[in-house]
């Protein structure tokens, strides 16, 4: 196989990006099928509610950026797989949560009823705990490496989501609701309740990949800002993308008074916060040379995302 000139690959085009997400996005759907329970194991409705939340849609995020760092270290993303739907079945339990009525409140996600409108609250906070309780289950097949065992994959994961990194910035963004709260404030929330997770899932991707302490820097450095920008991007669509679009509503964060970068810093300020965390999250990529290409583009494309 010819293989193409450095700068001819740096240009490959957008097009290139969205085949390749679609086709990481199917990949990781149909291991999720498979990890997951089936609708028929009983208790029924539970697992229904587990598959209603996971399968209502999703951009697939953060198991794209498992399988990209597993690449961008040399590694094989099959081997990433377990962990790429751990961090989604994570990620997706704090999204029921995220929208109880005791927390944000909402009622649409993923461009369907939120799971406390179709199964009840009860059901919801349940669907939750049993889609982080099976992560763990999901993440345990993950395959340890010379250097990573798999108490250092344990280790990352749960620390991510524990009271310290993603519920700990929940907490802060509860308690932040109706204040008025400064720039250092609020980059303590987010850096928690979002940037955590973002970073968990490359690393985890770079472990699988046997990654070398140099290669695990850049991904977290990476991470770090791109998980912000992330947040600070789902901030700004919030006031300026319809509900249609979102697939959750829109205006959504004002209407309740939300400590977020468009009511801190403006919506101009804000714009130009997320451009220079992704330049900042660009700048660490370096160290993965050629091999993080797909995560520059990936880091591009969610500055200019829609939803
Ligand atoms: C929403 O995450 C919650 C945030 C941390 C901003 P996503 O925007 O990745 O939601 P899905 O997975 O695509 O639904
Ligand atoms: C959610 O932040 C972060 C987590 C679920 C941990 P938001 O509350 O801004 O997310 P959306 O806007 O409801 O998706
Ligand atoms: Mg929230
Ligand atoms: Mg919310
Ligand atoms: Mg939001």
């Amino acid at each position: 196989m010819v293989s193409l000139p450095d700068f001819l690959v740096r240009l490959s085009p957008v097009s290139d990006l969205k085949a390749y997400l679609k086709s990481q996005q199917i990949l990781v759907d149909d291991a999720l099928k498979s990890f997951l329970p089936s609708v028929t194991t009983r208790p029924r409705a539970i697992h229904q509610g587990m598959r209603y939340s996971i399968f209502a849609g999703g951009k697939r995020l953060r198991p794209v950026l498992t399988l990209a760092a597993a690449e961008a270290c040399g590694g094989d993303p099959s081997a990433a797989l377990a962990p790429a739907c751990a961090v989604e079945v994570m990620h997706t339990y704090s999204l029921v949560h995220d929208d109880l009525p005791s927390m944000d409140d909402d009622d649409l996600r993923r461009g369907r009823p939120t799971a406390h409108k179709v199964f009840g609250e009860g059901m919801a906070v349940l669907i939750g705990d049993a889609l982080l309780t099976e992560s763990f289950t999901i993440l345990a097949q993950t395959e340890p490496t010379k250097r990573y065992s798999l108490k250092d994959f344990i280790l990352e994961f749960s620390e991510c989501g524990g009271s310290k990194k993603l519920i700990g910035g929940q907490v802060l963004d509860l308690e932040g609701d109706g204040q008025k709260l400064t720039k250092t404030q609020l980059v303590r929330i987010h850096e928690n309740k979002t940037a955590a997770l973002l970073t968990t899932s490359l690393r985890l991707g770079g472990m699988t990949a046997n990654a070398t302490p140099r290669q695990l820097e850049a991904l977290t450095n990476f991470g770090y800002h791109l998980g912000l920008a992330f947040q600070v991007v789902d901030d700004i669509l919030d006031v300026t993308q319809s509900t249609e679009t979102l697939g959750k509503t829109a205006g959504k964060d004002e209407a309740v008074d939300k400590a977020t970068y468009p009511a801190v810093l403006g919506l101009e300020k804000s714009k130009k916060e997320a451009a220079r965390l992704t330049k900042k999250a660009l700048n660490a990529l370096p160290p993965l040379g050629r091999k993080g290409r797909r995560l520059e583009e990936i880091a591009h494309s969610l500055l200019d995302r829609e939803f």
